[in-house]
């Protein structure tokens, strides 16, 4: 990027002002593949029943949610205030319950849902959205074709409620 401005630079005499980037994408990780194992097909819509509405998100969403998430832990960087994805094996107020591919230890995940996006802070990196979507992933897992392997746990929701509990969907 740094040469080819210099290049463009050198080249136009510096007359011509450069078109400007957005910021956001500035620190963004790249995507790569993954596999979700037991994950929804990207068609399929999750639902979630909450306390006045059903919120429903489609199969990719979650894809894209938990690869964005993979992106940011293997660049060392989180998003949001509550510092996503993080842990999710403890819960104080409703105990969760996820198949035993999702045992409750440190690999457990949650990153916020997104209708139609993957979350990346908001324009004020903060947390939106009732959803998290639960994965597995231990560090160092891969698939056959040396991509990162997770599990899809399932979804949990606050219900609304700003600082609620998690529970399961
Ligand atoms: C998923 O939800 C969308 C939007 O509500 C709808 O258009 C679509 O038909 C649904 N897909 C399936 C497979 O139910
Ligand atoms: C968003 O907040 C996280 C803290 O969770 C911080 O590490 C990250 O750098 C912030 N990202 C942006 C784009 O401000």
């Amino acid at each position: 990027m740094k040469f080819s401005i210099i290049t463009f630079l050198s080249l136009a005499g510096g007359i011509v002002a450069l078109p400007t980037a957005p910021l956001e994408a500035h620190d963004d990780p790249s995507l790569a593949p993954i596999t979700l194992v037991d994950g929804p097909s990207h068609s399929e819509n999750v639902t979630c029943k909450g306390d006045s509405d059903t919120a429903s998100y489609s199969g990719e969403d979650v894809y894209e949610a938990v690869q964005y998430a993979i992106s940011l832990m293997q660049s060392g960087q989180t998003r949001g205030k509550a510092k996503y994805p993080h842990s999710l094996h403890a819960n104080s107020g409703h105990p969760l319950n996820f198949p035993e591919s999702c045992p409750a230890d440190k690999s457990r995940y949650g990153y916020p849902l997104g209708k139609g996006f993957y979350y990346n802070g908001g324009p004020r990196n903060q947390t939106t959205g009732n959803e998290l979507v639960v994965f597995y992933h231990k560090d160092d897992e891969i698939d056959t074709q040396n991509h990162p392997k997770a599990y899809f746990c399932g979804l949990v929701t606050r219900g609304g409620r700003d600082n609620g509990e998690f529970r399961n969907c």
